[in-house]
Parts: structure tokens; sequence; C-alpha cells
């Protein structure tokens, strides 16, 4: 069972697709997320839903994120985001494989469950065993009063407003947002100092308007979108905070264009994938200006030795790759947020140049209510 949404009842606002309507939309979706939770005065935000006081979020020593498909890859993000600002050790993990696992329950863990609809059944599930079990858990959820968000015990709400295309976007960016805010809210009651938290508040407030001039380099996206679209298979690349990225434009691409797509961390090519390089197959990377720019620059150079065709993602143009979409750069930790929207937008373009049924793929519902 299902649940189909009424897609006749949301105006696509002249554009051709829901999805290119919501991707569209993350300016203003992220400043929703932001809006009213910032509090400058001591670098810091309000999350008025969490339940959760500054005694209790001392004390706790592991998180452990859960979610399906998109959720879990923002999960993802989350965890790197939460364990870089807040120092708390942290992980994500498909909510459907740690059901099944018999997990060990540590009351000292804070369980954060990951959905944009609240009704992935798995993720409910799994939210139904931690509280049987005496955990604590939150809600990182879209829907308000959804089934999630009323099983848990707080949580933050992402605020992306309905999403109607089965494949998410706007709900993920808002997601990985939200991830942010609760990062520095925990980071600012353990040790994160304030100046990296007015640091991060910058960053914040700089999204919105970063996102619009990502999405003003559709048309560039298009015209590499109408290369690529005959691949028979394209790999993707991250590094750390890149990897998840690189996971979840993989995913889109797959669920939209049906072309099969890998996602491996960039380290790791050489320790296998390395094998399938060669002029047929195209690679993304994900190359921020970090500390990692050189190693990442090091993985271009072992595809382009091979006579693999690359598309870089990157903070400036890398001589290395056939092209590179420029996005602009922010503080190291958010940087994931806004390298992900260039390629929900290639995902499109080279779904529609192949003709795909966009707003809904194949064999896929936009809620998966059942095991
Ligand atoms: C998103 O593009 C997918 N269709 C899918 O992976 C989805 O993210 C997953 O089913 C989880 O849904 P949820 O966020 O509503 O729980």
């Amino acid at each position: 069972e299902t649940v189909e949404w009424e897609a006749a009842s949301y105006d696509m606002g002249g554009h051709d697709t829901y999805m290119h309507k919501e991707i569209c939309e993350q300016p203003d979706a992220v400043d929703r997320v932001l809006r009213g939770r910032i509090d400058d005065r001591f670098s810091t935000v309000h999350l008025g839903g969490l339940n959760l006081d500054a005694r209790e979020a001392r004390t706790i020593r592991r998180i452990k994120i859960l979610g399906c498909g998109t959720s879990y890859h923002a999960g993802l993000i989350g965890a790197g985001l939460i364990e870089s600002m807040a120092r708390i050790p942290a992980d994500a993990e498909p909510a459907s494989e740690f059901r099944y696992r018999n997990p060990v329950v540590d009351p000292d863990t804070l369980y954060i469950a990951v959905s944009q609809s609240g009704e992935t059944y798995d993720v409910l599930a799994a939210v139904q065993e931690l509280k049987r079990k005496g955990a604590r858990v939150l809600g990182v959820v879209n829907v308000v009063g959804s089934a999630i968000a009323r099983e848990a015990d707080g949580g933050v709400y992402v605020h992306a407003g309905p999403e109607v295309c089965v494949v998410s976007t706007k709900c993920f960016t808002n997601t990985v947002t939200a991830f942010a805010l609760l990062a520095l809210h925990l980071g600012r009651i353990r040790d994160l100092s304030v100046t990296d938290g007015k640091r991060i508040i910058e960053g914040l407030r700089k999204l919105p308007s970063q996102i619009e001039e990502i999405l003003k380099t559709e048309e560039q996206i298009k015209e590499i979108a109408a290369e690529y679209a005959g691949a028979q298979s394209m790999m993707f690349i991250g590094r750390v905070r890149g990897y998840p990225v690189a996971l979840e434009a993989s995913l889109k691409l797959k669920e939209i264009s049906y072309i099969h797509a890998e996602a491996y961390p960039a380290s790791e090519l050489k320790h296998g994938p390395l094998a399938l390089i060669e002029p047929a197959l195209p690679t993304i990377a994900i190359v921020p200006d970090d500390d990692l720019l050189e190693k990442n620059r090091a993985a271009l150079e072992e595809i382009k030795a091979r006579s693999g065709r690359i598309l870089a993602v990157a903070h400036q143009p890398q001589a290395k790759a056939d092209h590179t979409i420029v996005v602009p750069k922010n503080e190291d930790e958010l940087d994931p947020i806004l390298m992900g929207i260039p390629l929900q937008l290639l995902a499109y373009h080279t779904a529609l140049a192949m003709g795909r049924d966009i707003d809904k793929p194949r064999n896929l519902a936009k809620s998966v209510t059942v095991e």
C-alpha cells in the first residue's frame, strides 16, 4: 500500500514538472527553515520543539541517525555536521537495516529519525522499537503532525513545504540545513566557540542567495546533460563531506533517468572501481575548496590518465575536468548543502533529454508505508 499525493491540488506555477518547481523553490525553502530560529546574541539557534534541555544535551554520548533513501543520505551529512560542530560521535544508518539487526540500544545515545513524509514504515517501525526500549528519539521531519513526528519525543520540522515529485529535492536540502541548525545548537551547548557559532550563522544566512546563484547555471547544466544522456552508467565520487553528496546525486540520477550509477568515496577508487574507468563511463566529482582539495585533484588525475570523462562540481574550474560547474563557496561545513543542487539539475535535464516521466518514475511511490 502506498500513499499517493493529490498532485492536481498543487499549482505548478509555470514549471513543466513539480521536480523543476521544487528545485527552483529552494532559496525560499531554505529561508523558511532558518526563519525565526537564529539567535545572534548567543551565536546559536532556537529549536522550539526539540524537548531537550541543555543539561540533557550535555549528557549525550553518541547520536544515531535513521532514515531511508534520500533521508538516509541527508542523515549522513547530518552526522558529519554534528561530529564537526558538536564533537559528538554520530553516524547514520538505513532505518530498514537497523530494525532487523537487533541493535544495541544504549541509554546515552540520542536517536534521530529522518523522514520527509513522516510516514515511511521502516523508519516508523524503528522509532517504535526504540521507544519501546526506552530510548530518546527525535524526528527531523517535513510533514507536520505525521506519524513519525507524533511518535518522536521532539524534533525539528524542516519546513520545505509540500513536495509532490516522487524524488526529493527541496526536502533534502532543507533537511540537511535543519541538521546544520541542530549541530550548531548542540555545538554551542558543548564546545563550539562563539566565533565559530557566528561563522556558521553567517554561512547559513548566505545559503538562499547562493542557491539563487547556482540555479543560474541551469543552461550550462542542460548542455552537459545532453552530452551525458546516452551514457549506460555514471560514477559519482566525493570525499568525507562530499561522499554523501555523491550518494544522493547518484540516487537522483537513477530514480528519474534509469541510468545506472555508482557512488564511491574518491579514496576508494584505487581499491577497485578504478577498473571501471574508460571513456564511456563519465565521472561526476565533488571537489570543494577545503583541506581535501589536493586529494580530490589527485583522484581526477587518476581518472584522466585512464581517459575518463569528468564533470566536476567545484569552487573553481578544475583543469583535469572536461566540465566544471562552479558553485559559490560557503563555510566548509555547509558546502555540501550547496554542492548537491547542480546535480539535482543534472539528473533532471538528463532524464528530460531521455523523455522520462520525471514526477512519477516507474516502480516508485512518494512514500513507502509498508515493509
Ligand atoms: C527520494 O528521492 C526517494 N523517492 C526515497 O528514497 C525517499 O527519500 C525514501 O523513501 C524516504 O522517504 P521519507 O523521507 O518520506 O521517509
